[in-house]
């Protein structure tokens, strides 16, 4: 039997799920493909955990022996972990940790031939000047030994569906996408006529937002993944070049949190003056992304007819509306939930699978 060692950088709700759902299902997984996957590190803030015996541990003591040791530098560090890791035929660092820090340790485990599978889109928005970002994104074209497939709609099939459109020739003429669940649950309730500001905060007390609710609402997570979408298509963009529009007021942006959510009320009139234009022209607002192969990138703010697939979307749910040359009158498109440790976990999962299955033969 192969084996398949995991390495967990980032153990908090998708992390978490990830061990939890290794330890499911590692015995279907032995039977089926006749592959031992155990989780042989977990990795946080504050260091790295080796697990010697990962796969006999259940997911609660695995995540006691990382509380335990207080996530100590009992292993080594992030950027020498996989020549420390035994006892495998393939390792694969799994990122679901948040911002830049674990890039250069995903470069070493490249280099070492590692594998590496993110949700955490922070390394891959990284400019093209670093050469990291190039690294990351030559092992992605590739295919072979990154994969990003949950940094945008989470488990959904996102950039898988647009590798293989243009894997087989197609041409994509435009990429629509409602791809966040925080601006989808707003926009649903003020096309209801909730006020944006208590949409919002309604949105943040459901658990929609970040803890912050500016951190959504600038629009750079949307861009983020509009970045991931159009260097997947081949454009060598930066975040720069992407034309945002924050719906955080200037006035607001550099305040406590509590101060902005009392002051975003500022923001109602205009839009819901621009909720009712779009009502009565039979479409919804929608926070958009844009990308088309060689066009402008853009997201932000947009009535989307009623009559689209994106116009009709309702609540949290995302939607990513591929056009192309041969889904043209048609556009091809993926939605369902774009976030949550399950379906986000599943999607990490799904990728170190099909990774394996090169690395291992
Ligand atoms: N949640 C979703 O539905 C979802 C969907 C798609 C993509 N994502 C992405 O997936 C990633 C994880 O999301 P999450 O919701 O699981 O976040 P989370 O609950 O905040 O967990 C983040 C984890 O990352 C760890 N971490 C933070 N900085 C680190 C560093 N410098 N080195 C190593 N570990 C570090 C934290 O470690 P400590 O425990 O030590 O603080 C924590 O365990 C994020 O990048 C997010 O954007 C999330």
């Amino acid at each position: 039997m192969k084996r398949l060692a995991l390495v967990q950088i980032g153990h908090g709700t998708v992390g978490g799920d990830v061990i939890r759902q290794v330890v499911a299902q590692r015995a279907q997984w032995q039977e089926a493909f006749d592959l031992d996957v155990r989780i042989a590190a977990v990795a946080g803030r504050h260091g790295v955990v080796l697990i010697e015996d990962g796969g006999e541990l259940s997911e609660g003591d695995l995540l006691n022996a990382c509380e335990r040791r207080g996530m100590s530098a009992t292993g080594p560090a992030l950027t020498e972990v996989v020549p420390a890791v035994g006892n495998a035929d393939a390792v694969i660092l799994m990122d679901a940790s948040a911002g830049e820090s674990a890039t250069d340790a995903l470069v070493a485990a490249l280099d070492a031939g590692a594998g590496a599978v993110l949700s955490n889109k922070a390394p891959m928005a990284l400019p093209l000047s670093d050469p990291r970002a190039v690294t990351l994104w030559d092992h992605a074209r590739s295919g072979e030994r990154l994969k990003y497939e949950a940094t945008c709609g989470a488990g959904l099939p996102v950039i898988s569906t647009l590798q293989t459109l243009l894997n087989t020739g197609d041409d994509v003429i435009e990429i629509t996408a409602a791809a966040s669940g925080t601006f989808g649950a707003i926009f649903s309730s003020v096309a209801r006529g909730v006020p944006f500001s208590i949409a919002v905060a309604d949105a943040k007390a459901a658990g929609y937002t970040e803890p912050d609710p500016r951190d959504d609402l600038s629009g750079l997570d949307v861009a983020r993944k509009a970045l991931i979408l159009s260097r997947t298509m081949g454009r060598r963009v930066d975040l720069d070049e992407i034309e945002v529009e924050s719906l955080v007021p200037e006035s607001l942006a550099d305040v406590s949190i509590e101060t902005f959510m009392a002051g975003l009320g500022i923001s109602n009139a205009e839009i819901g003056a621009q909720a009712a234009k779009a009502i009565s022209e039979r479409a919804s607002l929608k926070y958009v992304a844009t990308v088309t192969p060689d066009g402008d990138i853009a997201v932000g703010l947009r009535a989307v007819p009623l009559s689209t697939v994106l116009g009709a979307l309702q609540g949290p749910e995302n939607i990513f509306s591929f056009r192309t040359r041969r889904y043209d009158a048609y556009p091809t498109v993926v939605s369902g939930p774009g976030a949550g440790a399950a379906v986000t976990a599943a999607g990490m999962i799904g990728d170190a699978l099909n990774l394996a299955r090169d690395m291992v033969k």
